[in-house]
């Protein structure tokens, strides 16, 4: 994920729609011209839940599909997918509407205009709460009672296999490198490198893992959920 523009990365949109003019009027150049299609809900879903089944089970199989789908978490993590789909459709009552039902059934309070990318799991929503400018890349995956938020209106950007331990904070215009582990209650108040882990408040960094280290996306720090 490019973390300096991640927000149009996460669009598919480019920024300057006319660096994108195809050089030929032939279909092959239209099509590479084209800005890349974000994925539709139903691709979305089935990637957050396949992400769930591999964090909590080490497989994606039926029984462990079916297993995320009755895990706490879960229900947190299609509501905020419904409520993404319906803000970019602009269906504004059902956005909000979803927005609403995630914070009142599941305790999981997501603003509503946070992005993340596929493999967005939530290990358990419970006490979730996401700022609306909050932008991550793939994998992301949070525990409960995490918080990412702003401080003077300024949102953290998280990048891709990112892990958020328990009751953490990432506050402010920080920025999560790819791979970082965020300990369980560490306070993140300044940017965090690829693949570093950071403990305590405020957050230090106490290992970076090599990219070898990392190249399973962090698994090493998996909890199995007995449920
Ligand atoms: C940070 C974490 C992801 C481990 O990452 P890691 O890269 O494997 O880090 P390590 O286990 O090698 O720990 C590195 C150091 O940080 C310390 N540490 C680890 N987690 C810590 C935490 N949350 N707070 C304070 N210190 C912590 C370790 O004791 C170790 O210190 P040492 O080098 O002096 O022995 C993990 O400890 C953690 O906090 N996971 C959250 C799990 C969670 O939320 N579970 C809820 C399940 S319901």
């Amino acid at each position: 994920m490019n973390l300096t523009n991640s927000t149009a990365a996460l669009d598919g949109a480019p920024v300057n729609r006319l660096d994108r003019l195809p050089a030929s009027d032939s279909p092959a150049d239209r099509k590479a011209a084209a800005p890349a299609r974000r994925p539709g809900l139903f691709r979305l879903v089935a990637a957050d839940l396949r992400a769930k089944a591999e964090w909590n089970y080490g497989r994606v199989a039926f029984a462990t599909l079916v297993k995320v789908l009755l895990t706490d978490g879960t229900a947190a993590m299609v509501w905020y997918r419904l409520m993404q789909w319906a803000r970019r459709w602009r269906l504004y009552p059902l956005e909000l509407l979803f927005n609403r039902v995630n914070s009142f059934y599941c305790n999981c309070v997501i603003g509503r205009g946070a992005e993340f990318g596929p493999g967005f799991v939530l290990i358990h929503g419970t006490g979730i709460v996401i700022n609306g400018g909050v932008r991550g890349g793939a994998n992301v995956k949070l525990e409960h009672q995490v918080t990412i938020g702003a401080e003077k209106r300024q949102n953290p950007v998280l990048g891709d296999d990112v892990f958020v331990g328990a009751g953490a904070k990432v506050i402010g215009p920080v920025t999560v490198g790819s791979g970082a582990r965020i300990g369980a209650n560490a306070v993140v108040v300044h940017d965090v490198p690829e693949r570093a882990t950071m403990v305590g408040i405020p957050a230090r960094v106490v290992r970076v893992r090599t990219p070898e280290e990392a190249g399973d996306g962090g698994s090493d720090a998996r909890m199995v959920v007995n449920s």
